[in-house]
């Protein structure tokens, strides 16, 4: 197979590349004002506007050329075939069947995996409504007040994130907390203020394997222990787990009517969607979740049949790559102009880098093109007041991701004003920036001095050509929270598909979990082993000298 940097649409790009790389957004916007009104699309309640890219007609057919050349078309096509496309797992990819419905159609080796999901969800729909009505009793008789889900990576930060998104919608409900770090600090944090007596765990793990959680269980169970009850009671009323390891949790002491399973053709980082939501179902209803799933669903039809120009997460993942491979941009902003997608970055840094930060193609080969960018943001305004300085002047090409809602959950229209005033005008100012012509106008009409302007005037520049793209939801609904996902999900797919590489394997987290166990056993044993290289071995002595 020819590698990617020696198709001739990567060669044409790179040639194009050369004439571009010189080109200002502001010229780019002089020559064709008419961008905006072409270069957005909607999908159900997203807006998608990618005008303010260092891009042109060219660039665009020249992506696509690409595309075509790595059958990013027959890729997608054998994603939703249900074909085992992770490869070194030998796993299909199938997390679109969790958001399917009962017309759906997916399968796995010929078996259609649609009847266990919907079988799976309706259980979910029956334990949340009796949690929600206050009608799942604890081992003492008392109604449950208090869910935590225990679960680390995919098993945590999608459904943190979003029953932090759609807060507004969780009335009614218990209160649900997350544990996933190792750290005893969370842990004593999170069951501090909490009644063990009301308080109702699901320990969320794919394999229930996974060192924090299963210490974070044990931890759970033993906070249980102390009321009293016995381990059948506190076992039979006050937990759940999701996982496909069925023997594990069993192991563990769950009870089979409180398992919930997951298939080994959902990645962890791609299973909010599945009972590993099921602190989403609980905290927000099943209603309210299942129109997250709706929401999903319309993006991944849109993805699965939209032709290339039109297709939304085609469009985006593209622009990823011709700033990761031709810029070198090394990196993509997620900045969240809405206080409730305040996670939606950590959420997406392991959906996407997990996915995507990976150095040998599907066939093992070591790529020599730039893959998987470091994703990193925060929510504004916030992040205005503390990294856009090096955004707006400092030495890094950052593609920014600007998202924000049109309508807000509260009444406070002065802030949604000032919020979404403040996405607009930084989209705008990264990437206009001011010349020096218009900052010396600007320090002049301040009244300073020629000297003071000349002084001040290289430190009030602002080189500008940022590109970004503005992802606006109408509101911040369950609906347009699950096709907002989705969007990346399928923009991380496409990404990967041009690259080459298994974006459904994580080998990368293995080396590090390895090494702990090591290091683990001799902090217990008050001994520095002989496997360690000099460096290392001084800093574990030092931990195991009681004194840094
Ligand atoms: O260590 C990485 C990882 O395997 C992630 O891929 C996964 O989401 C997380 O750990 C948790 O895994 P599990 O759900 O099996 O506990």
């Amino acid at each position: 197979m020819t590698a990617l940097d020696q198709l001739p649409a990567w060669k044409a790009l790179k040639t194009h590349h050369a004439s571009l790389a010189d080109r200002h957004l502001r010229s780019l916007c002089i020559e064709d004002p008419g961008r905006g009104e072409r270069w957005w699309g909607r999908v159900g309640a997203l807006r998608v506007d990618y005008a303010k890219h260092r891009a042109t007609e060219e660039t665009f057919a020249l992506l696509f050329a690409l595309a075509t050349e790595v059958g990013l078309p027959e890729q997608i096509a054998r994603l939703f075939a249900g074909e085992r496309i992770n490869t070194t797992e030998q796993r299909a990819v199938l997390h679109m069947a969790l958001r399917g419905d009962a017309r759906s159609v997916f399968r796995v080796d010929g078996e259609d995996v649609m009847p266990a999901i919907l079988a799976t969800r309706a259980r979910m729909r029956a334990v949340c409504e009796q949690i929600r009505a206050g009608n799942w009793l604890g081992a003492a008789g008392e109604a449950v007040t208090d869910v935590v889900n225990i679960g680390i990576g995919g098993s945590d930060l999608g459904p943190y994130m979003v029953c932090e998104a759609l807060a507004p919608y969780a009335a009614g409900g218990p209160r649900v907390h997350f544990v996933s770090n190792i750290d005893g600090a969370q842990i004593s944090r999170v069951l501090g203020p909490l009644d063990p007596r009301r308080t109702l765990f699901i320990v969320n793990s794919k394999t229930f394997g996974t060192l924090e959680t299963k210490v974070n269980a044990h931890t759970a169970k033993a906070w249980l222990l102390q009321t009293g009850l016995s381990e059948d009671a506190v076992m039979a009323r006050h937990f759940l787990a999701v996982s496909s390891n069925a023997a594990a949790a069993a192991a563990f002491g769950v009870l089979e009517a409180h398992r919930f399973p997951i298939w080994d053709w959902v990645g962890g980082r791609y299973s909010l969607w599945s009972a590993t939501g099921l602190a989403i179902a609980i905290a927000v209803g099943m209603d309210a979740f299942e129109s997250l799933l709706a929401g999903a669903r319309t993006m991944d039809t849109h993805f699965r049949d939209t032709p290339l120009p039109e297709n939304l997460p085609v469009r985006l993942g593209l622009l990823g790559v011709w700033y990761a491979d031709f810029f070198g941009a090394g990196n993509q902003a997620v900045l969240p102009y809405d206080d409730r997608l305040r996670s939606l970055p950590a959420y997406l840094q392991q959906a996407d880098m997990e996915s995507n930060g990976k150095r040998v193609t599907r066939d093992g080969a070591v790529v020599s093109w730039p893959t998987g960018p470091i994703v990193w943001g925060a929510p504004g305004t916030n992040g205005q007041h503390a990294f856009f300085q090096l955004m707006h002047q400092g030495t890094h090409l950052i593609p920014a991701d600007f998202i924000g809602c049109v309508r807000p959950h509260h009444a406070h229209a002065e802030h949604h004003r000032a919020l979404i005033g403040n996405l607009l005008a930084q989209s705008e100012a990264l990437m206009r920036g001011r010349t020096e012509a218009e900052t010396r106008v600007a320090l002049e009409a301040r009244g300073l001095d020629a000297a003071r302007v000349a002084a001040l005037t290289p430190h009030n520049i602002f080189p500008g050509n940022q590109p970004s793209t503005t992802i606006l939801l109408d509101a911040l609904t369950p609906d347009a929270l699950g096709a907002l996902i989705a969007l990346y999900e399928q923009r991380i797919f496409t990404q990967g598909a041009i690259w080459g590489i298994n974006s459904f394997d994580q080998w990368g987290v293995e080396l590090g979990k390895l090494m702990a166990q090591t290091v683990i056993e001799e902090l217990a044993q008050g001994q520095v082993g002989a496997g360690h290289d000099p460096w290392s071995a001084a800093l574990l002595a030092a931990c195991l000298n009681g004194g840094a």
